[in-house]
């Protein structure tokens, strides 16, 4: 819970004072309450992008940006990371704290029982043309699943809101599986339960009939890891667009949806198939230059696909444990030559030490070194944001519960400067 401190911040507007109180959280910056700055001074505040507004009261993520850290409750991501695995991770964001031996065992085998999808559901993937986008197709099905589970919808209820969040997570892997398998045109491949989550998933995407695969615990642990780093990141554009959808009592699986078109974007998950086509589109080691100075070129949209982060003005701490694990994979697959891991190296090397870079605190975010890992595991990259969102599902799912609870939750709307024409009136079409 926020503290109300003693203090206040007074606004002097236009000859009259006006106070508002000031909250403080357990860590972080403490929040000016302005909720009721327009009842009293019949003004808005203006913050196109959020960049200084806390949208909502939140116990679950906690990031320090100039610090480079990210903790889930509590928890640092690199412990995690080293030590927890995707289920635990997902148990812990969703309930709040660690589980016990009983409660893991509970919840891992929900997940598991939770697993397959309803069998129609394969029709949906025939309505894509082929060459669709998997982020399209995972869109469309997960938007569709309130169409198959009616039981689950009712969002006042603690019940169905529970088993929501679990079939969200069960299901994720087997639809973003199923995308993936429909685009490459082989059958799709059924969830095993006598697999672990990460090893499922390897599976459903990789394993034909034809063929038995056996999956390195080296790239299972990659996967687990790259999950669990994905898992939650406070108030991002995606999760803000999740609680705003569920702001109006839409179903989950409408708002998880929702989640993942905004996730698609470039400038979010969209990030690291962007970066890996960024690599591709350099080509060489003796292009870089020439991309480093377009980068910096203000009159060239061109930015470094990548770097910089909105929140985090140190080294993403997330990119730390990216770079180890996107290392172990390379080591491990016997990668050496590859002219794009070339580029990229070079290019972290340049960005960390150019000017440009240092001052404006651009560093290699995540996207950077998980484009890179995920590419030598065999994943097109039309599937790295599709990899981000059923990772990022147990997020998206933790906060949607807990703005449902918040008692001071209310329908989102922000409002605006109008800056258009005052009124006028309408003109028939002869004299426009
Ligand atoms: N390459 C070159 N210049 C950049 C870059 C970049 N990647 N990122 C920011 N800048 C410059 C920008 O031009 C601006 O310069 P100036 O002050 O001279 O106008 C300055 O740095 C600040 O940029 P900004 O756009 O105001 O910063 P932001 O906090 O709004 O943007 C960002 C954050 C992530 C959208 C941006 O850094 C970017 O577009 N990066 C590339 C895309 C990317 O890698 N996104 C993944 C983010 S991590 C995944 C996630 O958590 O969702």
């Amino acid at each position: 819970m926020s503290e109300i401190k003693n203090e206040v911040a007074t606004l002097d507007l236009m000859d009259s004072k006006h106070e508002f109180p000031i909250m403080e959280g357990s860590v972080g910056p403490s929040v000016v309450n302005i909720s009721k700055l327009y009842a009293a001074t019949g003004q808005f505040t203006y913050d196109p992008g959020f960049t200084s507004t806390a949208s909502c009261e939140s116990t679950i993520t906690y990031i320090d940006g100039d610090e480079g850290i990210l903790l889930y409750r509590g928890y640092p991501i690199g412990q995690l990371a080293e030590k927890s695995s995707f289920l635990e991770t997902a148990f812990l964001l969703l309930e709040g704290e660690l589980p016990s031996n009983s409660e893991y065992k509970e919840f891992s085998n929900a997940i598991t029982q939770h697993t397959m999808v309803h069998e129609q559901l394969r029709n949906f993937f025939a309505g894509f043309r082929r060459d669709a986008h998997p982020m399209a197709i995972l869109c469309g099905v997960v938007g569709a699943l309130s169409a198959f589970y009616h039981d689950s919808t009712d969002i006042n209820d603690p019940y169905q809101r529970m088993v929501a969040s679990r079939r969200l997570i069960a299901k994720m892997p087997t639809l973003a599986a199923m995308a993936y398998k429909y685009s490459v045109g082989q059958p799709f491949v059924y969830p095993n339960n006598e697999l672990s989550y990460p090893e499922n998933f390897l599976n459903m995407c990789f394993a034909v009939p034809a063929k038995k695969l056996i999956i390195s615990p080296t790239l299972i642990k990659a996967m687990d890891r790259i999950f669990i780093l994905h898992a939650d990141h406070e108030q991002n554009a995606s999760t803000s667009t999740v609680r705003l959808a569920s702001s109006s009592g839409a179903n989950p699986f409408a708002c998880i949806a929702a989640g993942i078109a905004c996730l698609w974007g470039p400038a979010h998950g969209g990030a690291n198939e962007a970066a890996l086509k960024m690599l591709a589109e350099i080509g060489s080691v003796d292009k870089i230059p020439e991309y480093i100075k377009k980068a910096k070129d203000k009159n060239d949209p061109f930015r470094l696909m990548g770097f910089g982060h909105r929140v985090y003005k140190n080294y993403d701490p997330r990119a730390r444990v990216m770079q180890e694990t996107c290392h172990e994979v390379l080591t491990e697959l016997g990668i050496k030559d590859d002219p794009l891991l070339d580029v990229a190296m070079e290019l972290e090397r340049i960005a960390l030490s150019d000017d440009y870079f240092i001052e404006k605190k651009l560093y290699p975010n995540i996207d950077f070194y998980s484009g890179i890992t995920l590419k030598a595991m065999g994943f097109p990259t039309s599937m790295f944001t599709v990899l981000f969102a059923l990772a990022r599902t147990v997020g998206w799912v933790a906060q949607w519960n807990e703005m449902i609870e918040d008692p001071s939750q209310k329908i989102g709307r922000p409002r605006q400067l109008y800056t258009g024409y005052t009124e006028r009136d309408y003109k028939p079409a002869d004299h426009r």
